[in-house]
């Protein structure tokens, strides 16, 4: 709410209270402008507020065998930096690439029958595209309002998850094309690498679709492409639950110089012409995938190991999305 807004509330709740209007139907409606204003006050205080104490405890009432205790707090974590400070700064705006530490809550999480999902309509999953040839990635989406997106070198990590008046989340996605060695390649793959990346600036149209042109196509080769799908600060997703199915998706393709799947196995075709690719583009991996990794895992940890594998993994998929600032400075769009 603006500022403006919130003082035309006051005003009016000065004219209900003067009691010019007063009547029963408006006590419901009283007490709602009183509920926002004290509210809206509370955004500039800079002391925890008793309504807003968070009170979990530590998670082993009864112990589970091979479960960590969480950590309990008092005061929802609000000084929790303080204790690797100065050695681990503030998250402050900025990608900070040696980490740091955030104080800003997660912030609104959608229900779990408003969590986002995606799956790419071009290139799809297998297909063989011409090399070095302009292309268009089309992606259909549902539960998410997608375009929105703040300063992602002033601003990242930096304000909480919203949610639209639909319930879901607000942000934007990403696109990320990483080259690897072959269709069935099982070697282990580096974030801080790939081929393509850009942020998707608009949000869906009627179809639920997004698309972004890769003008200058990809060298040929075989190519894993993701998702990274995010609120608007650039956060990765939140959903409520633990064990969902992914909120991105990942399609394997192939770029090739004759513009056809080679008999049968798209993958050979690519081998044969994806050295060049290869050393270009260097082999890759997505924070889509760390985030989407970190989501499967906390899926696991909630089936086996319990909830600490969750913010493990959550924190090596930030350290990753983070690493992409190295790659701005080189003309890479934005995201
Ligand atoms: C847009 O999305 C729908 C499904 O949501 C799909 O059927 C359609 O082909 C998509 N359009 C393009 C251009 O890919
Ligand atoms: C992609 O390129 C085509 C042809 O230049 C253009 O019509 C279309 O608007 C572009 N799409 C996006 C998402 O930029």
């Amino acid at each position: 709410m603006k500022f403006s807004a919130s003082f035309s509330s006051l005003l009016t709740l000065a004219v209900l209270a003067s009691g010019a209007f007063a009547r029963p139907a408006a006590n419901a409606e009283l007490r709602e402008m009183q509920r926002r204003a004290n509210a809206q006050a509370l955004q500039s205080s800079t002391t925890l507020d008793p309504s807003v104490i968070q009170n979990v405890d530590d998670g082993q009432n009864p112990p589970t065998a091979g479960q960590t205790a969480a950590v309990v707090s008092q005061n929802n974590f609000i000084n929790f930096c303080a204790q690797t400070l100065p050695a681990t700064p503030l998250t402050n705006g900025l990608q900070l690439t040696t980490g740091s530490c955030n104080p800003t809550p997660i912030g609104l999480i959608p229900s779990s029958d408003k969590m986002p999902s995606g799956k790419f309509q071009n290139p799809k999953n297998g297909d063989t595209i011409p090399a070095n040839q302009a292309f268009t990635i089309t992606l259909a989406v549902k539960n998410i309002q997608l375009g929105d997106f703040t300063n992602a070198q002033q601003t990242y990590f930096a304000n909480p998850q919203t949610l639209n008046a639909q319930g879901e989340i607000i942000g934007h996605t990403h696109f990320v094309i990483e080259a690897i060695d072959s269709l069935d390649s099982t070697t282990v793959t580096d974030p801080t690498q790939f081929t393509f990346f850009k942020g998707v600036d608009d949000a869906q149209d009627a179809d639920g679709n997004v698309s972004v042109n890769v003008t200058a196509g990809v060298p040929a080769g075989t190519y894993r492409m993701g998702t990274i799908v995010a609120a608007s600060t650039h956060q990765p997703a939140i959903v409520p639950i633990a064990q969902h199915g992914l909120l991105d998706d990942v399609v394997y393709f192939t770029a090739s110089d004759s513009g056809a799947a080679a008999g049968g196995a798209g993958g050979n075709n690519a081998a044969a012409g994806g050295a060049a690719g290869n050393a270009g583009a260097g082999k890759g991996a997505a924070a889509a995938t760390t985030a989407a990794a970190s989501t499967a895992t906390a899926a696991k940890g909630q089936a086996g190991k319990g909830q600490q594998g969750k913010g493990g993994q959550a924190a090596k998929g930030q350290q990753g999305k983070g690493g992409f600032g190295g790659k701005f400075g080189k003309g890479r769009p934005r995201f």
